[in-house]
């Protein structure tokens, strides 16, 4: 039976995962690159990166596994989504790639509203226009780098740039292509309206596939370079967060993750392109054949605690390191010394804007309650439970759009905590189960690829071999009737605060001005 490789090229790093057909990992690489701010609120990286980090990654999971790439059955790619890679006639990069987390195309994003039309932006793309979503960065380069946009004959999301130097091919898949504002979600195909109506040629765009197909195979060339053998098929793969959903088994009805790593994701699958009707969550194409999903965005989760421990835990980041400890260990203990619901201390964890429920860039965030009966341990906790409250709004809104919820699967560095995932459990009043595997977008790749080499029949029946429940974590009455209150007044003070959001906004842009 042949192995299987997913290559996921995040934004801090690239990582490569192999694993046998029964999913156990047998090698695991990752090599980090830099993230450039040129500007407040730009984000870019270099494609280059990118491909150095996939050659070195492909090299090492084979010398650590100690098998030949003519052993390897298929390759699936995951990545960012969002991001734009601009190619000239030679298929050169043409400058930096815009990430995902850029946040300069606001006023592009309000010009394609308007030349498009509020109402079929949404019937098109079933969402609206984001300032990190690549249409707006094609529109931003044709307003502010004209001599570069006349250069350009493709654009390209981050892993299927990869895919082009791995194969020779211009493609990309459905859930990846969801999240540029140029597909029609509904029929899985660019948007002829949108395109012709911002005037962006579709001949810059790959064709599309669906997650599992063959897209391509590694050439000669590429095959000198990593061990791989020439021929070996690439699958269209998936977007981050449905790679992810792949590796974490969320291919049925009634089954949502609650994904905690920087950011937060709550994912559900969707037979049909249901939506929010206030447009809150996207609903993207799912990387199962033929299938949607919906998800709520929380910008900063496992980040308001990274935050934390950042700005006050530096004792507990010394500990640690002392005894070979993770940080987050010691952090989470001081929490559980602080009773449920932190004696009234409330975190709103907006401290990079938000998107899910408030799509607000000028949000902030916010310690409610404090008083002299408060310590370190009051803070960790409230921050704790301040994303769980913003989780569990993602998930209502999901509730809301009428989609059954039968299990909730914690997953990402978050769900790593026992704690946490207690406080999960207690504040949306539902178990939250953990699987017996845990690699991200790399993983579910590895799956997808497994499907299109014929190892698996359909995506679903690669979850179902590979992926199991292994703890169950149950929500205790009296801490969700606590958090009951609680979260209604932390829905509360968001309402409050909304106008001094924007106050302080101006009143640091004119500081920093002057
Ligand atoms: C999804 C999203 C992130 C990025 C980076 O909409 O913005 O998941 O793909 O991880």
């Amino acid at each position: 039976m042949p192995y299987l490789i997913g290559i996921d090229i995040g934004t801090t790093g690239t990582k490569t995962l192999l694993v046998d057909e029964t999913g156990a990992v047998k090698g695991s690489a990752t090599v980090e690159y830099p993230l450039s701010t040129p500007r407040p609120n730009w984000a870019e990286q270099d494609p280059e990166d990118w491909w150095q980090a996939t050659v070195a990654t492909i090299r090492q999971v084979l010398s650590e596994a100690g098998i030949s790439g003519s052993e390897v059955g298929g390759i699936g790619l995951s990545g960012q989504m969002h991001g734009s890679v601009f190619l000239d006639a030679a298929h050169q990069v043409i400058r930096p790639a815009i990430l995902w987390c850029d946040q300069r195309t606001a006023a592009q994003c309000e010009w394609i509203h308007q030349a498009v039309g509020d109402e079929d932006v949404v019937a098109e793309t079933c969402n609206p226009v984001l300032t990190g979503f690549t249409a707006p960065k094609i529109i931003w380069l044709r307003d502010e780098e004209p001599d570069n946009y006349a250069k350009v004959v493709k654009v390209l999301l981050p892993k299927d740039y990869i895919r082009l130097r791995l194969t020779g091919e211009f493609a990309t898949e459905v859930s990846d292509a969801s999240g540029t504002s140029l597909l029609n979600v509904r029929k899985r195909q660019w948007s002829d309206v949108v395109l012709q109506r911002t005037g962006i040629p579709r001949e810059w765009l790959p064709d599309v596939y669906e997650s599992p197909q063959v897209t391509g195979y590694i050439t000669e060339q590429v095959a000198q370079l990593t061990g791989l053998k020439a021929g070996t098929p690439v699958v269209g793969g998936g977007g981050d967060q449905a790679a992810g959903a792949v590796g974490t088994g969320i291919v049925n009805p009634g089954v949502v993750s609650s994904t905690v790593g920087t950011s937060g994701v709550v994912f559900a699958y969707l037979d049909e392109p249901l939506m929010d009707p206030g447009l809150r969550t996207h609903t993207f194409c799912h990387a199962v054949p033929g299938k949607w999903h919906v998800m709520g965005v929380m910008l900063s989760a496992g980040g308001s605690l990274r935050w934390l421990r950042d700005a006050i835990c530096q004792p507990e980041k010394e500990q640690a390191q002392a005894a070979g400890r993770d940080p987050y260990e010691l952090m989470t203990a001081l929490a559980a010394e602080a009773p449920v619901g932190s004696e009234g201390l409330v975190f709103l964890p907006y401290l990079t804007g938000e998107r899910t429920p408030y799509a607000n860039p000028n949000a902030r965030g916010v310690f409610f309650g404090l008083s002299l009966r408060h310590t370190k341990a009051h803070l960790i906790r409230a921050v704790m439970e301040g994303v769980a409250y913003g989780m569990r709004d993602c998930l209502q809104i999901i509730k809301d759009m009428g989609v059954n919820v039968t299990e909730i699967r914690a997953s990402g560095g978050g769900a790593r905590s026992r704690l946490w995932r207690q406080i999960h459990a207690d504040v949306t009043g539902q178990a939250h189960v953990t699987l017996n595997v845990d690699e991200g977008p790399a993983f579910g790749v590895a799956l997808l690829a497994g499907v299109g080499a014929g190892v698996w029949s359909s995506v679903p029946e690669a979850c179902q071999a590979t992926i199991h429940v292994v703890e169950r974590c149950d929500p205790q009455d009296s801490a969700t009737a606590v958090y009951q209150g609680l979260y209604e007044l932390y829905g509360r003070l968001y309402r409050q605060l909304e106008g001094s959001f924007d106050d302080v906004q101006q009143l640091i842009a004119a500081t920093i001005e002057a």
